[in-house]
């Protein structure tokens, strides 16, 4: 079983976890669900801390073949002499038992969880199950418990205003690697534009940090343009996907369907949020094939619904942080399937941010209306609320 001593602070997330507490006493399994880095397994590892009962926490982030998922929990809940079967031994283990199952990255193997989390909720009536996944498990009766990123406080008249999470993690990561940095009067508001541009995202605030140790805070926040390149330093300890922000993104990209990546690659035209029609504009899938392939999305935390956006406009989605349009991963290699519509061949959708946009094309460089970046087509329907 999983170390849950923590070797640094945990910040905010008392909603979360006050949360977290009312649905798992109602429901029997509540997954944490949102994009890579926000902060589900952190919020998880404390609800296990906290938990009143005993608690079992079986990360399977390294797990490749769900073919194996039952047997490792088996392993990890102390089952010797594990037969054939696995997932029975588990059962019979687990049915008199009252706890805490925690089950850290289930995203990679939703189907094989989903049935293993089932049995188990069928035959152990005292086990509650507690999921981090960035892809809903889709089982009966799940309860998902979605993990935004930490939130970013205004600065107004020399103060901080409103939830300082994002600025809190930003200050106790930076003390760290540049030891003696304070957030001040002087500097809040750089520290604020920094967490702000990094949407308050716990992973791309620790990634940030690091280069506090060679650059001043102003310094950092101009380079964070190239966001892919600069935020790629992390510490050799934490799991690959951690590494870098490319590969959190990457890891997310790797989960979707082909359609799905091709959509979400042409969907990287979009600074912000965008609408059915806006999705179609940019794309050959037809209406019908676009919101399938956009519910899939939001299952994996790619997307998220603008609900502000959507009391004005039917249909508004936004990506689960700028980061993941950014991130469209590869899609020079990956697109060749893409079902663009006839004029986007060399539109900036189908390059890769990450790669090179392109943007020094003076037919590409100029900001059209609305949230489209770089795009060919101004007339592209944006969200009412997406950044313009
Ligand atoms: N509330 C928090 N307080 C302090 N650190 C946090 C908090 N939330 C996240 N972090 C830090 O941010 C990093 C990413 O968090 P975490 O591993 O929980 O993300 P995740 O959502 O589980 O990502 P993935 O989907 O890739 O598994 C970790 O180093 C973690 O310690
Ligand atoms: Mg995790």
């Amino acid at each position: 079983m999983s170390d849950l001593s923590d070797l640094t602070s945990f910040v905010g997330r008392q909603a979360e976890v006050d949360q977290a507490g009312r649905q798992l006493s109602v429901s029997r399994l509540v997954t944490l669900t949102g994009p890579g880095g926000a902060g589900k397994t952190r919020l998880a590892t404390r609800l296990a801390q906290d938990y009143v009962d005993d608690a079992r926490f079986i990360a399977l982030d390294s797990l490749r073949d769900p073919g194996l998922l039952a047997q490792t929990v088996a392993a990890e809940l102390g089952l010797r002499d594990v037969p054939d079967e696995p997932t029975s031994r588990v059962v019979e283990f687990l049915k008199d038992k009252s706890l805490l199952l925690v089950l850290d990255n289930c995203e990679h193997m939703v189907q094989a969880c989903g049935t293993l989390v089932g049995k188990i909720l069928d035959a152990a009536p005292d086990v509650r199950i507690l999921a981090t996944s960035r892809h809903v498990l889709g089982v009966g009766g799940e309860q998902l418990l979605p993990v935004n990123p930490l939130p970013v406080p205004q600065v107004r008249n020399g103060k901080l205003v409103g939830d300082s999470s994002a600025v809190t993690l930003f200050a106790d990561r930076a003390a760290a690697a540049a030891p003696g940095f304070e957030v001040t009067e002087d500097n809040q508001e750089t520290v604020v534009k920094i967490c702000e541009r990094l949407d308050g995202m716990p992973l791309a605030i620790e990634l940030a940090v690091v280069w506090l140790r060679v650059l001043s805070l102003k310094e950092l926040l101009a380079r964070l343009d190239d966001r892919f390149r600069l935020l790629s330093r992390g510490e050799q300890t934490k799991p690959a996907r951690h590494q870098t922000l490319g590969a959190t993104v990457d890891w997310s990209y790797e989960l979707c369907s082909p359609e799905e990546q091709a959509l979400w690659s042409r969907l990287s035209v979009f600074d912000g949020g965008f609408t059915l029609a806006a999705a179609e504009a940019v794309t050959a899938f037809d209406s019908f094939e676009i919101l399938s392939l956009i519910a899939g999305l939001l299952d994996k935390s790619v997307l998220i619904r603008d609900t502000a956006a959507m009391s004005r406009a039917t249909g508004c989605w936004k990506p689960s942080g700028s980061t993941a349009w950014t991130g469209c991963a590869k899609p020079a290699r990956r697109t060749s399937s893409v079902p663009a519509t006839a004029d986007t061949s060399s539109n900036s959708a189908a390059r890769s941010p990450r790669n090179g946009s392109g943007t020094s094309n003076s037919s590409w460089s100029r900001k059209p209306a609305g949230n489209t970046r770089t795009c060919a087509r101004p007339w592209i329907s944006a969200c009412p609320t997406a950044t313009g």
